[in-house]
């Protein structure tokens, strides 16, 4: 075997086991990349309708324009139904739903109804100052009783309190 032989047979070898090793790691990384897009790949693709519609309604318009003329059904939707169908409709209802929790007992210096010791001095403040109260919160009093009623739900609530208390 020539000098020149036995140089290209090692060129060849170590070309070789170089070119193998490539290839080992290749494949590794294709079997890794798989794996790692399993987690998310699939899911993508049946996601994707359920992303589609979020970008929509993240998308969409604030504000509706009503047009003379146009079938306008759609409009009536912006105002929240949810919450207007479980709006108490009366003083008394909206405080045996919420406000009873602290003013039937009188829990945390709460005025308690029917303390007439307890609500004097806070009649005699004046209906709007109440109001004001009632709205804003007052000490452990939380606005509007921690809901997001309407204001005059609360006042017609206030109305009904102080017409027990008086
Ligand atoms: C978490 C307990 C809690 C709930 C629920 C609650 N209140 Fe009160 N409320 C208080 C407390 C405590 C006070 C006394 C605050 C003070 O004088 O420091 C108070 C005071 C008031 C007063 C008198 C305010 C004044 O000026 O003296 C009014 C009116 C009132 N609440 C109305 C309501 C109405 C209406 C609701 C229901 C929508 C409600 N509260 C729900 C705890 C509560």
């Amino acid at each position: 075997m020539s000098n020149t032989e036995s140089s290209d047979t090692h060129f060849f070898n170590s070309f070789s086991l170089v070119l193998g090793v490539l290839i080992v790691v290749a494949i590794i990384l294709f079997g890794v990349a798989r794996s790692i897009g399993a987690d998310t790949q699939g899911q993508a693709v049946l996601l994707e309708p359920l992303r589609l519609k979020g970008v929509q309604h993240n998308t969409a318009p604030f504000g509706h324009v009503a047009i003379a003329g146009k079938d306008n059904s759609a409009l009536t939707v912006v105002t929240a139904p949810a919450v207007a169908a479980d709006l108490p409709t009366t003083g008394e209802m909206a405080f045996n739903k919420v406000c009873s929790a602290c003013h039937a007992t009188g829990v945390n210096g709460a005025p308690k109804m029917g303390d007439h010791a307890a609500w004097g001095p806070r009649l005699a403040q004046g209906k709007e100052t109440l109001y004001k109260d009632a709205l804003n919160g007052k000490g452990n009093m939380p606005p509007k009783g921690g809901t997001t009623w309407p204001d005059a739900t609360i006042r017609m609530t206030v109305d009904y309190m102080v017409s027990l208390n008086k």
